[in-house]
């Protein structure tokens, strides 16, 4: 029987492997961590991590063929195939080269600078003692929300490995693996660095995206314009910035372009970036944007300028719907900026506990990317906060509402029932842009809704203005 090991059983290891697990039941998993408390959370009814579907899967592999263990060192050795899904890839190499005594395929799925797999590689081969490892880069491209429907009808799968005899084959062992559900002309085949490289860059096009969304839905607030219908153009946009892409390989820019999110469309123009339109465009976008005058946070500056003392309800803190994972989330920032203006915060998010919420209000933001077992154990509670399990009770007396995740649940509250149990005026502030701000508008409540035209009491109001 095969062997997988993968070494960190956090958002993407757990789900890969519950999945792997489900679709190859000739292959024994082990999900192996130095986090008791995690390893222990696998193995109960209340996993670690919130993610619809994973129940399900998990429950129907675990204890056949899918184990989850903090015997690190005991999986590592007997495995096959080592996956490595954890923050820390210089540390976990080293421990694959000191308990190993077989062969290997080392499977690197992090996020990590490009050459990482050749740091892997370099730490392996000199630790090796006789021992022949094959490093392959997989990087992983699941939306946490959507992992395990992603994992099941995945854009694409990215293998990249040496491209020698031994590197073929190793690439060829994983490639079986993934073809037991994925169409085999769906896993893409690379070097290493090609692999590595190909991830960092489906997301910097994402951020790029997201950042110019973002821009518009501002402008848009101040003009008048409706973002959903400028979004649609924005696409057309994006054709415009090919030319860069033509210049990389082929193979590159398909593992890149076949990421349903950006669209293969992206990258099927032969529009050439260039001329003197697009600059021209632009700079006529930035003179638009200084003549209006877009406050930065017009939320915290304007909105709720007098919030001191002041009890806010924050609906959402995770960093998107159908999660729990709340690292980078701009409810962090949000939350910090309304407790600096001495706002009372009144908690509300479906899947986020009260010790993570105070956990992430009190620590500083270069600790957010420490494993659990490194953070703060007990950080001072922040007093200002409470953490509700109800979106009725958090907004009960409140002054205003805060929708910072996009948890479909918010959409379909009676914010009647609630208007008339919150201090008045009342305000929403849909920082997520799911609300019908009309029908909040006729119930009475003062909305500001990211991308939309400002509501006009707020207009008046002359920090907004
Ligand atoms: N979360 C996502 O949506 C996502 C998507 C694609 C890629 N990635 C990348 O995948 C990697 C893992 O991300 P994640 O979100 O699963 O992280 P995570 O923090 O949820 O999980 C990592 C786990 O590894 C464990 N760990 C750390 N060092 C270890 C060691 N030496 N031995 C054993 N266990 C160890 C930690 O205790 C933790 O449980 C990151 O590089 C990330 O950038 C994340």
């Amino acid at each position: 029987m095969v062997k997988i090991c993968c070494i960190g059983a956090g958002y993407v290891g757990g789900p890969t492997m519950a999945v792997i697990a489900l679709k190859c039941p000739h292959i024994e998993v082990a999900v192996v961590d130095i986090s008791v408390p995690r390893i222990n959370a696998w193995n109960s009814d209340q996993l670690p991590i919130y993610e619809p579907g994973l129940d399900e899967v998990v429950k129907q592999c675990r204890g056949k063929n899918l184990f989850f263990s903090t015997e690190v060192d005991k999986h590592v050795r007997e495995a096959d195939i080592v996956f490595v899904s954890v923050n820390t890839t210089e540390s976990a190499a080293r421990m694959i080269a000191d308990v190993s005594v077989s062969d290997k395929i080392v499977v690197e799925k992090s996020t990590v600078p490009v050459k990482t797999a050749e740091a892997i590689e370099k730490i392996l081969t000199h630790n090796s003692k006789g021992i022949k490892f094959q490093i392959l880069s997989n990087p992983e491209f699941l939306a946490e929300g959507t992992a395990i429907k992603d994992l099941f009808n995945p854009d694409r799968v990215l293998i990249g490995g040496r491209e020698t005899p031994e590197g073929f084959k190793a690439v060829q062992t994983l490639k079986e693996v993934y073809a037991h559900w994925v169409p085999e002309d769906q896993i893409i085949t690379t070097n290493l660095w090609s692999a590595e490289l190909s991830k960092l860059a489906a997301n910097a096009f994402f951020a790029q995206r997201i950042s110019s969304v973002n821009a518009m839905s501002a402008l848009c607030e101040a003009t008048g314009a409706d973002v959903t219908q400028v979004g649609s153009h924005l696409l057309m946009l994006c054709r415009l910035c090919v030319k860069p892409l033509a210049q990389m390989s082929r193979k590159w820019a398909y593992a890149v372009g076949t990421d349903s999110r950006l669209g293969s469309k992206f990258l099927n123009s032969s529009v050439e970036f260039g001329g003197s339109c697009f600059q021209k465009d632009i700079l006529n976008l930035v003179y638009i944007c200084e003549c209006n005058g877009l406050p930065e946070n017009r939320f915290v500056s304007s909105m709720f300028n007098t919030v001191s003392n002041k009890k806010i309800a924050v609906l959402g803190f995770a960093f998107k719907k159908d999660t729990g994972d709340t690292r980078e989330t701009p409810a962090i920032d949000v939350c910090k900026g309304l407790l600096g203006d001495r706002a009372r915060l009144s908690i509300y998010d479906p899947q986020v506990t009260e010790d993570q919420i105070q956990r992430d209000l009190s620590m500083n933001k270069f600790e957010w990317e420490h494993p659990l077992h490194l953070q703060p154990m007990s950080p001072t509670t922040v007093k200002q906060v409470s953490v509700s399990w109800d979106a009725y009770e958090a907004t009960k007396d409140a002054h205003g509402i805060c929708i910072l995740t996009e948890w479909d649940e918010f959409k379909n509250l009676d914010y009647k029932r609630i208007f008339d149990n919150m201090q008045k005026p009342a305000f929403v502030f849909d920082g997520r842009n799911i609300m019908d701000f009309e029908k909040l508008r006729e119930i009475g409540f003062i909305v500001y809704s990211i991308g939309e035209p400002l509501d006009a009491w707020l207009k008046d109001m002359p920090a907004v203005a």
